[in-house]
């Protein structure tokens, strides 16, 4: 059939207007437009955009934190898995590098990205002390000695340091700071705590803007903030009431009315929710017999209500398996009653696939609403938004060099320095501290004179910490003093030495340093609070023969009034870290002694517990003592 030049056209035109259908019903297919993908959107617009999408199964995997064991791209994908964590000594391989670290975030993150909707997940890790879990990183002294400070901008800048080498790991959130007000030093988690006194807890919180940034003025109050790819998420724990357990027994039960839970535990989630923080974990503890992770009146009425927090709020591990006694002895309402408590994220070390059967059964049963399950996903997905997961879920080796970095080693030095406390100097007011670079011969000896592992304590690359100087990279006390003597100064190390040993030897004077070996948690609960031997022994060899000053490695006060008189000079150095320089700083004059307890040193555990403000105060060292000395000139 012939067909003219106008027919040819008609056919031509009409090729076209096929060929436009075609391409924009692929683009509509293709690159269909998503608020939620957005970031122009307001972040309240993203996250109704994102709901109105969302199954009930990609919700409640949301809310599914599991240990990094148990993940796989895989398993993020067809969970929908919302978060992954290391739990304390969790890594990808013994001293894995930072990119060994990020390859492993990224694999779980694809897979994550591979949903129908692409939420990326958020991995979190317990960075408490420095980024503790990881070979190499710097670690600072835990929160004991960095009460002692009473410097809350050395702890922002600690806030974030800590936070480059978290995200120089691919990490974007910490499980930090913890701020318990530890009222009885026989808890194990006591030295977790900042003080004993929550005015020094509360300025400490100075550590949330550190490793989350700033929040703009203007931001209300209560809503999360982090800026960004040089910050972290932190989470302000254990709500609430963690340090005021009986005999300070770790997980137990705070009996406190509600004013004093109020005046003394809760100020600093004021100060942390004023200040962004993105999340709160809930306490494994009770108050009054309730446990607090089935406590809505507490996780709800108060933090999210009256507080206004608007971030989400996390279990602890096995948190809600532990709401019933034995612990996942009824785990449907374990499930229920932690969920109505207002817990919007569950931390699931194994059984995972339990509780999200028995969640989603309790919602389809409505026994939970679907608007709790959509509170707690609008939480999650808030901090996502803001931290900007969604424009930058995969992590890349640009921060790589900031792990362990001499910066940061020596911003560790200076809060190690600061932390140390001088409780006493000298005998018959002749002062031994500090001490001559240049001696003819001296004396180093102690169980913890020479142990980078025990320096760090516990949370230290193994959740438990360990002793040995293989651990991670860092200085001994050791080291430290060697470094920092006159190179004429002769220094024989001798971990236990006899009495006759010192005595056959003229040394100008010895340094002891002994305390406790590391510990955490319940592990570290204890009712007598000694130094464990060959400590006392030691102390009795060294410095019944010549004049010795003991430094204290200990996650709290200790027992030691019974040595005091045959000491001439005492230290506390608390957990000081990797930077042991620090210590050796102070001892010799570089820098003086500037460090007040932040806890109330104890005469004997019966009087326990005993705290600032007490009618029956009767301390060795009280709240606030320490002694001070100023740097020597030309030293
Ligand atoms: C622990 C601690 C908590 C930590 C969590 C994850 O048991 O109670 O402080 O963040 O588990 O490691």
């Amino acid at each position: 059939m012939k067909v003219g030049k106008m027919g040819g056209r008609l056919i031509s035109l009409m090729g076209c207007a096929v060929l436009l259908c075609l391409w924009s019903a692929a683009v509509a297919e293709g690159a269909a437009y998503l608020k939620y993908k957005d970031p122009k959107q307001p972040i309240s617009a993203r996250i109704k955009d994102l709901m109105s999408r969302m199954t009930l199964e990609e919700k409640i995997g949301q809310m599914t934190q599991i240990e990094r064991k148990l993940a796989s791209s895989d398993i993020m994908k067809k969970y929908f898995v919302g978060s992954v964590l290391s739990g304390g000594g969790s890594v990808p391989a013994p001293m894995a590098s930072a990119e060994t670290w990020i390859n492993m975030v990224n694999e779980f993150q694809k897979g994550s990205l591979s949903t129908r909707l692409g939420i990326p997940m958020i991995y979190g890790i317990d960075a408490v002390h420095g980024h503790n879990n990881v070979y190499n990183a710097t670690i600072f002294p835990h929160n004991v000695g960095l009460g002692v400070t009473r410097d809350p901008q050395l702890l922002k800048r600690i806030g974030a340091a800590t936070a480059l080498e978290v995200r120089a790991t691919g990490i974007p959130y910490t499980f930090a700071p913890c701020i318990a007000v530890c009222r009885d030093p026989r808890w194990g988690r006591c030295y977790e705590s900042y003080s004993e006194d929550h005015r020094i807890v509360q300025a400490m919180t100075e550590i949330i803007p550190g490793l989350q940034g700033d929040a703009p003025a203007g931001t209300p109050k209560g809503v999360p903030f982090v800026a960004g790819k040089t910050k972290v998420a932190a989470c302000a724990k254990h709500f609430v009431g963690d340090g005021g357990t009986v005999k300070g027994i770790d997980e137990n039960n705070t009996v406190i009315d509600y004013k004093g839970l109020l005046s003394i535990h809760m100020p600093a989630y004021f100060d942390a929710v004023r200040k962004g923080v993105a999340t709160v974990m809930v306490s494994y503890s009770s108050w009054n017999g309730k446990r607090m992770h089935a406590n809505h009146d507490l996780v709800t009425g108060f933090l999210k209500d009256k507080l206004k927090f608007r971030g989400f709020v996390i279990s602890d591990w096995q948190g809600i398996d532990r709401i019933t006694d034995p612990p996942h002895s009824n785990y449907v309402y374990s499930v229920q009653a932690g969920v109505l408590a207002g817990i919007d994220m569950v931390m699931l070390p194994e059984n995972f696939t339990e509780f999200i059967d028995d969640l989603t059964s309790l919602v389809k049963k409505n026994v939970i609403p679907m608007s709790r399950i959509d509170d707690a996903v609008k939480r999650i997905l808030r901090v996502k938004f803001t931290m900007g997961l969604f424009e930058n879920p995969l992590a890349d080796l640009s921060l790589v060099n900031q792990l362990g970095s001499q910066e940061h080693r020596e911003l560790a030095r200076e809060a190690v320095r600061k932390s140390l406390v001088l409780l006493k100097n000298g005998i018959d007011n002749q002062p031994l501290l500090p001490l001559p670079k240049k001696s003819p011969k001296i004396l180093v000896a102690g169980s913890h004179a020479n142990n980078l592992g025990y320096q760090c304590g516990g949370w230290t690359i193994e959740w438990q910490g360990h002793g040995g100087n293989d651990l991670t990279v860092g200085t001994t006390i050791l080291t430290a003093i060697k470094n920092t003597v006159d190179p004429s100064t002769q220094v024989i190390y001798n971990e236990n030495p006899d009495a006759n040993f010192v005595k056959s030897n003229s040394f100008s004077h010895a340094i002891v340093v002994v305390g406790e070996t590391p510990y955490a948690e319940g592990a570290g609960d204890s009712l007598n609070l000694t130094i464990p031997e060959p400590g006392p022994s030691t102390i009795k060899n060294v410095c019944g023969s010549v004049k010795c000053v003991v430094v204290i490695i200990s996650g709290r006060p200790v027992v030691v009034e019974p040595y005091l008189s045959s000491i001439s000079a005492l230290v506390a150095a608390w957990l000081p870290g990797t930077e042991g320089q620090g210590v050796a700083d102070v001892l010799f004059g570089d820098y003086g002694f500037t460090g007040k307890l932040a806890r109330t040193w104890f005469k004997s555990v019966d009087q326990l517990p005993m705290n600032v403000g007490d009618p029956h105060y009767d301390p060795l060292f009280p709240f606030g003592f320490g002694l001070t000395t100023k740097p020597k000139k030309g030293n």
